[in-house]
């Protein structure tokens, strides 16, 4: 690249390859978070997020001369006189390092992205039961909706935050006319100061850190479960925990999971077999203590006792509200709102109530986000 008079270099190669990961990686997360079944390329995007947002903080403090917080610019005083000059003097000459926008706009993507990676964390592990805090499920699976919360406002809130940025980037390049936009991609910016230089050691773990966020990819995008996407959830033997349970509901559908249903749920589903969805079900299919044995079991592995974020969700999401069937409860509407009803009908799944049709673990009691497959027909 030949480098112009009034240009500086600013950005070596690693810097760039850095800051376009940051950027992509948000974008993707970011878009992929509102589909389920691409929940663990949302996973794998917000680990190379985290990773580099990690990186980017400690070369803040280790990196080279422009990148270091130490030269960031942030009193208030020189925002003001950053914004009055970028009014008053459209040909105004600019630094190579920071400014006092791009210090606070640094500092602030670094704030809100390490809390977005966090609370993205600890949500896994409340609510999903996997990943490095799995564990935090058994006892917090309470915060999940609060932390969810926060996760998605802050994610908006840098979403939003790097279209102002992309807005102030078209400025300089179309009024101030710096070349900004091509900055980051050359690396050279049309400004006054010394080029940037950067040792060994320190391309060195540039480099490490970038193939290390890549590697996430592997270690989250794949079908096996690894330390990273592990849920504590195991499969469960149904016919092991009680068979008549098993053998008697097994009969015309799948065996649908205890913990899926509230304690009351159960009860009125069991008191009304005799009309069990314009199915009769009578003592000479299920014989009364049949009947009071498997009572009895799903009542004490309702959706109260268990952390399962089926079971959670749904009783947040029920109120009062006791009903039997899946289809009646809000959560199970709202996650299910953008499937065509369609498909509903279809050869192979035939009613809503055919979880297994697209759930294809949750005959074993799992309900993991990777194993959703809606079949085509
Ligand atoms: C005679 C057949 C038959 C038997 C036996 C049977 N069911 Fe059902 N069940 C149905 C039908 C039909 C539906 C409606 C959905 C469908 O078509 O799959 C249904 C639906 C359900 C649903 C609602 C699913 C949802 O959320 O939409 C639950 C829960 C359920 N059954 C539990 C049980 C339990 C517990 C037993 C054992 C005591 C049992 N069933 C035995 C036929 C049966
Ligand atoms: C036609 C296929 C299909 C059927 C049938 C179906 N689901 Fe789903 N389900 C999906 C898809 C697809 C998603 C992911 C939607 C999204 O977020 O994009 C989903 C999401 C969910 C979620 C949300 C997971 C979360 O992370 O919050 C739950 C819970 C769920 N399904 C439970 C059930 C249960 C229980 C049944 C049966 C009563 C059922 N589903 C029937 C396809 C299906």
């Amino acid at each position: 690249m030949n480098k112009r008079s009034d240009e500086v270099f600013v950005w070596p190669l690693c810097t760039r390859i850095i800051h376009w990961i940051i950027a992509t990686s948000f974008l993707l997360s970011f878009v992929t978070s509102f589909d389920r079944t691409l929940f663990e390329w949302h996973l794998a995007f917000g680990f190379i997020f985290g990773i580099m947002l990690l990186f980017r903080i400690i070369w803040g403090f280790f990196g080279p001369n422009y990148a270091t917080f130490k030269t960031f610019k942030l009193k208030y005083s020189e925002l003001q006189s950053y914004f009055i000059e970028k009014v008053q003097n459209r040909w105004r000459k600019i630094h190579a390092g920071h400014n006092a926008a791009s210090s606070w706009f640094t500092l602030i993507v670094l704030g809100l992205g390490s809390w977005i990676v966090l609370s993205g964390l600890l949500l896994q592990g409340t609510q999903e039961a996997s990943g490095l805090f799995s564990r935090l499920n058994a006892h917090y699976f309470r915060f999940s909706s609060a932390l969810l919360l926060f996760h998605e406002i802050l994610s908006y809130l840098l979403f939003t935050w790097a279209m102002i940025h992309i807005v102030g980037v078209l400025i300089e390049q179309f009024y101030h006319k710096t070349h900004m936009l091509f900055a980051m991609i050359t690396g050279y910016k049309k400004a006054e100061g010394q080029d940037a230089a950067v040792s060994i050691v320190r391309h060195l773990f540039a480099y490490s850190a970038i193939i290390l966020s890549m590697m996430t990819l592997f270690f989250v995008a794949q079908p096996q479960d690894t330390f990273l996407t592990k849920s504590l959830f195991e499969r469960r033997d149904f016919k092991a925990e009680n068979s008549t349970f098993y053998e008697k509901c097994s009969k015309c559908h799948k065996i649908y999971p205890p913990f899926m249903l509230p304690h009351d749920s159960w009860i009125r589903l069991m008191d009304g077999l005799e009309n069990h969805f314009g199915e009769q079900i009578r003592e000479n299919n299920i014989t009364q203590s049949e009947q009071m044995n498997i009572k009895a079991y799903l009542l004490s592995h309702s959706a109260e006792s268990s952390s399962h974020k089926l079971a959670f969700k749904t009783l947040e999401s029920l109120g009062e509200m006791r009903p039997i069937s899946m289809s009646k409860v809000p959560y199970w509407r709202e996650a299910h709102k953008n499937i065509d009803k369609k498909v509903y009908q279809s050869l192979h799944v035939k009613n809503a109530s055919n979880c297994f049709a697209c759930h294809e673990d949750f005959e074993y009691g799992i309900l993991e986000n990777r194993r959703i497959h809606i079949p085509r027909s």
